[in-house]
């Protein structure tokens, strides 16, 4: 088997080294997550900023060692083309934000701001310690629901498979099928110039 493949974005400006590191795979090898490398990623999403610092994030975790019923309903309420891959994942985990205010009730229109904010912390963490998280909107959010019991006032904002890096060709088809192609497809992004506007919009 070739190693995992090399996915270091093509940064056109300096960023930090870990920017780059950070990537979204499929291919993960099923193995288990140790329990520090997961203290470690909660506590990365923990020191996000928040508004207010309300910190409306919650996330369920399943082990696939030691949670394998949850591991399975939560790969469950996912989207067959993410199931294809995700159940490969160390630790599948959904992230849910709490939409109001605690201190008064009020909406809080920052909530999913806020979770994505704290999820991003946790990928590059993962990215830290030679892991790596995929998150997906691709899911179910009313099963999820369901399955674990969220309450109202809460919403499932995505699901996360984090474990450790496959060959892209440990991938349901192998080499010659779709999921590989994506994994071992050129990184892209919009330029800058389409998104940043100095100014006023579009300047
Ligand atoms: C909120 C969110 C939802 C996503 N949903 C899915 C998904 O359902 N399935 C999937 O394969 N990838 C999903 N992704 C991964 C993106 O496709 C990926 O981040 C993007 O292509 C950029 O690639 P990179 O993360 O490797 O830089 C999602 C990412 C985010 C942030």
């Amino acid at each position: 088997m070739t190693m995992p493949p090399d996915r270091e974005a093509p940064a056109e400006h300096p960023i930090e080294a870990l920017l780059r590191r950070r990537w979204s795979p499929r291919s993960f090898t099923g193995a288990p997550v140790a329990q520090a490398a997961i203290d470690s990623l909660l506590e990365a999403a923990r020191w996000a900023a928040s508004s207010s610092n309300q910190q409306p994030w919650h996330l369920i975790l399943a082990r696939r060692d030691t949670e394998p019923e949850a591991f399975a309903r939560l790969l469950g309420t996912l989207a067959p083309g993410n199931q294809a891959w995700a159940d490969k994942a160390g630790v599948l985990m959904l992230a849910v934000a709490r939409m109001t205010n605690p201190a008064n009730g009020n909406p809080n229109r920052d909530a999913f701001y806020d979770t994505g904010a704290a999820m991003a912390q946790m990928a590059l963490q993962a990215a830290a310690l030679g892991l790596q998280l995929h998150q997906m909107g691709g899911f179910d959010a009313a099963k999820a629901r369901e399955a674990f019991g969220i309450p109202e006032g809460y919403e499932p904002a995505a699901a996360i498979a984090l474990g450790h890096v496959a060959p892209a060709e440990a991938l349901p088809g192998g080499m010659d099928g779709a999921l590989a192609a994506r994994e071992v497809a050129p990184r892209q992004r919009r330029p800058i110039g389409d998104w940043a506007f100095f100014g006023s919009w579009r300047q």
